[in-house]
This record gives structure tokens, C-alpha cells and sequence, in this order.
């Protein structure tokens, strides 16, 4: 049985204040029955951290491949670990359009992570010109694989997996619960061939314009097992309305 897991990416938002004004209305200090992990901008990380219970993990939303140096402006993911930091997202569509980070590239983030001992949520997902051309599945699958083949398949059971369509983030247009199931059903088909176990067990989540009020629909399917959130994040009870649809 895997347990749902729900991710806050806050992007470039926020403010002490926010991490405040967020720590006090959402963390009530109880299970929230999922595991609910928040990646503020990365210099509020402790902040957040210090106003929270354990039910509430935190992380950051990039890393760099390196595990120390001369590398101004990165951070280890070693570094991360230190601060109290569980979760790594690595591959955003937003960094790969901007930082224009490649596959590769984020196949070396995903293994940095897993080697300083945290879990990453690597994020894939197609144009609507690729899915309009029929590519999606193609498009996700070789992102997909640069993981495995640098990492291995077993490296994916350590982490999970964002299905985010990039037509879907930011836009409010939402994959519907069927092409998000049958998305998630693909990639998890994909990693069965290569190891059964991990296939059952990796988290699959879905990312783009998730709200309270898609949230239970998507998460009533089968291969759905969470969400990677942001617009809707951003404010407590919304977030807080996510985590309870599960
Ligand atoms: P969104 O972002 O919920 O604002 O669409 C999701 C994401 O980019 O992770």
C-alpha cells in the first residue's frame, strides 16, 4: 500500500512572513494522514523548519550535482541533509525551460540526492504540442530512462515520481483524472518491466493546476498517488484542503 504524498512547491514565493503565517494555520502538529512535504525558496527552509512539527518535511526545490567546491551559487544536497531537509525536487519543467537542464543533467541531480541520503521527486512531463502529436508517453519515458540508466531502476523506489504536464502548471488547465491515470499507469508499466517491486512501490504523483476542488478526483485514481502542488500551496487552507482529499 503506498501512502499518498503531497508536495507544496512554493517556486520563487514567499516571505518570512508567509512561512509564519503558513506554519500556524497549517501544521496542528497531527498526522495528516500523508506524507506532506513543503519546498519553500530555499533560504526559508529553516525558518519554515523551526515552525513545524514532524509531520511536516521540508525540502528544496533544485541542488546541484557536486558534493562540495567551487561552485558558486550551489547548493550540495549533503548541505540540505545538514539542515534538516528530507526531499529534493529535481528536473522542474521550469528549470529545464529556464536553466535549460537536460536529462542528463538531472539524472546527476537525482543520483546526487539519493548519495547524500535524501529522496528526490523528478519531475516529467510533455508539451501539448508533443502530447498533441502523440508523443507524450515517448517524451516521459526518456526522461524516465535517463534516471534509470545512470541511477538504476531500483534508485527510483528511493524518491518518486511527478507526472506534470507542462500545458497543465500554472494554467488551470488540469490533465483530467483519466490522462493523468492513464499517464501514471504507463510509467509505472514501464518501471514493472524492469523491476516488479519497485513498480508497486514508487510514489507516482501529478503536478499542474492541482486544487482543492480536483484534488479527490485525481487522487481516486488507482495510479495516482498524491500531488505536487503549487499556485495552490501558496495559502494554508488550500494546501490543507489537498492533503485531505486523500
Ligand atoms: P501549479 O504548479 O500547481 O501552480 O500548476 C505545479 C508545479 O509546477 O509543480
Amino acid at each position: 500500500m503506498r501512502r499518498y504524498l503531497i508536495a507544496a512547491n512554493w517556486k520563487m514565493h514567499g516571505s518570512l512572513e508567509m512561512v509564519h503565517k503558513f506554519a500556524e494555520s497549517f501544521d496542528q502538529g497531527v498526522d495528516l494522514g500523508a506524507e506532506v512535504v513543503v519546498f519553500p525558496p530555499v533560504v526559508y527552509l529553516g525558518a519554515l523548519q523551526g515552525l513545524t512539527s514532524k509531520y511536516v518535511q521540508v525540502g528544496v526545490q533544485d541542488v546541484g550535482v557536486a558534493s562540495a567546491g567551487a561552485h558558486t551559487g550551489e547548493i550540495a544536497a549533503s548541505m540540505v541533509k545538514d539542515v534538516g531537509g528530507s526531499w529534493v525536487i529535481v528536473g522542474h519543467s521550469e528549470r529545464r525551460a529556464d536553466q535549460l537542464e537536460g536529462d542528463d543533467l538531472v539524472a546527476q541531480k537525482f543520483a546526487a540526492v539519493i548519495a547524500a541520503g535524501l529522496s528526490p521527486i523528478v519531475c516529467v512531463g510533455e508539451t501539448l504540442a508533443q502530447r498533441k502529436a502523440g508523443d507524450a508517453f515517448a517524451v516521459v519515458s526518456k526522461q524516465l530512462k535517463a534516471i534509470i540508466d545512470l541511477c538504476g531502476v531500483s534508485a527510483l523506489a528511493k524518491g518518486a515520481i511527478a507526472y506534470e504536464p507542462l500545458w497543465a502548471i500554472g494554467t488551470g488547465l488540469t490533465a483530467t483524472p483519466e490522462q493523468a491515470g492513464q499517464m501514471h499507469a504507463s510509467i509505472r508499466d514501464l518501471v514493472a518491466g524492469l523491476d516488479q517491486d519497485v513498480a508497486s512501490s514508487v510514489r507516482i504523483i501529478y503536478g499542474g493546476s492541482v486544487n482543492p476542488e480536483n484534488a479527490g478526483l485525481l487522487f481516486a485514481q488507482e495510479e495516482v498517488d498524491g500531488a505536487l502542488v503549487g499556485g495552490a500551496s501558496l495559502q494554508a487552507p488550500s494546501f490543507a484542503a489537498i492533503v485531505a482529499a486523500t
